[in-house]
């Protein structure tokens, strides 16, 4: 079938996204402009995103995004083959915007309009940028999701287990908060965790003895909160050394519940993939320890561990008009009636 265009529109969270790829079957997908415009330092003081203000920066700068993302590319609307946005899951708000843009240009310029789920973006990343063929499986660890999916299609996803509570990301800014660290909180505590002790402190595996591939992080932060407050109690503060301790205590707990669980979503799906892949997406597959552990365990199991460059594993429109394109391509086409869902399980 023929090369198709998309521009693609992402503003489920704090990152307001739009980018214009392009694909031609037997070839690799291009991205002809991925335009991110993050919202981290409009959250900062509040120690998280307030939906209130995630929805106003995104109604404030969806136009411009898309008008950059379409600049890069050097396209003009009239060259390209649809429209594909988030429309959920995610905050309403947000959403709720992105989707309103996505109508406001298929209605303007006659182009069909594809609704993409975001999960299913970060889920078909590693198709667009190495071709991955289906099934595989794929590890998603964000700041808002943690679940093991076996991929079978663009529509076809088994979800395998995840996290029952805190998802990782959440885990890691939490316990940077908790320890009086900046947000983000994943990068600061994987840079505080190189120059401590991960065997001072013994921080629970959760869940490692229940069979299965789902998960725990919240036990692990009140672990966290009982040991932080025992040294103040006992020493009136934490020193460098006991802040460097505890984040490298909490990492290689976290890095070994996610290699141990991935080592049996493996083998549940030996037998449903001739090669096994693990790939991962996500803010938290950036972490090196836990990216070692993973590779360690896919080493052992003779599969191979894909993980997509960090800024198309982290909330990007690039996987959305990627995912607009494989589902136009299974004949997907929503137009006017799509709606904005804050809740869309894959
Ligand atoms: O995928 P992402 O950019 O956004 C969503 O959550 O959708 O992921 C952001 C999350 C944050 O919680 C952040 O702290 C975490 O990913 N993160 C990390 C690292 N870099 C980002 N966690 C652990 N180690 C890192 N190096
Ligand atoms: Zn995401």
């Amino acid at each position: 079938s023929e090369s198709l265009t998309f521009l693609g529109i992402e503003s489920s969270c704090d990152d307001t996204a739009a980018a214009v790829v392009r694909h031609a079957p037997g070839a690799p997908a291009e991205i002809l402009s991925s335009v991110v415009d993050g919202q981290t330092a409009l959250h900062a003081a509040f120690g998280g995103v307030v939906p209130e203000i995630a929805a106003r920066a995104h109604a404030e700068r969806l136009d411009l995004c898309v008008e950059q993302a379409l600049a890069e590319s050097g396209l003009r609307f009239g060259d390209l083959d649809g429209i594909a946005v988030t429309a959920g899951p995610g905050l309403i708000g947000g959403v709720l915007s992105g989707v309103m843009c996505a109508k406001g240009i298929a209605a303007g310029t006659g182009l069909p309009l594809v609704g993409v789920n975001h999960l299913a973006g970060h889920a078909l990343t590693p198709r667009l940028t190495d071709g991955l063929a289906f099934p595989y499986l794929m590890l998603l660890v964000s700041g808002g999701h943690c679940q093991f999916l076996l991929v079978r299609g663009v529509e076809e996803f088994t979800r395998l287990g995840g996290s029952i509570d805190d998802a990782p990301g959440e885990a890691f800014d939490k316990t940077a908060k908790l320890l009086g660290l900046p947000q983000p909180g994943g990068p600061v505590v994987e840079v505080e965790a190189k120059a401590g002790n991960p065997r001072r402190f013994a921080f629970p595996r959760p869940m490692l003895d229940r069979p299965g591939c789902d998960m725990s992080f919240s036990g692990l932060k009140t672990a966290l909160l009982r040991a932080r407050d025992a040294l103040i109690s006992a020493q009136g503060g934490l020193t460098r050394q006991d802040r460097a301790d505890l984040c490298a205590g909490f990492q290689a707990a976290v890095a070994d519940v996610l290699a141990e669980k991935t080592r049996r979503a493996l083998a549940l799906v030996r037998d449903e993939t001739a090669t096994p892949v693990l790939a991962v997406a996500g803010g938290v597959a950036a972490n090196g320890a836990i990216r070692a552990g993973l590779q360690a365990v896919c080493a052992a199991a003779g599969a191979r561990f894909l993980a997509p460059p960090l800024r198309l594993c982290t909330d990007n429109a690039a996987m959305i008009a990627w995912a607009g394109i494989e589902r136009f391509r299974a004949g997907a086409r929503d137009g006017m009636a799509l709606s904005a869902r804050p809740r869309w399980p894959l």
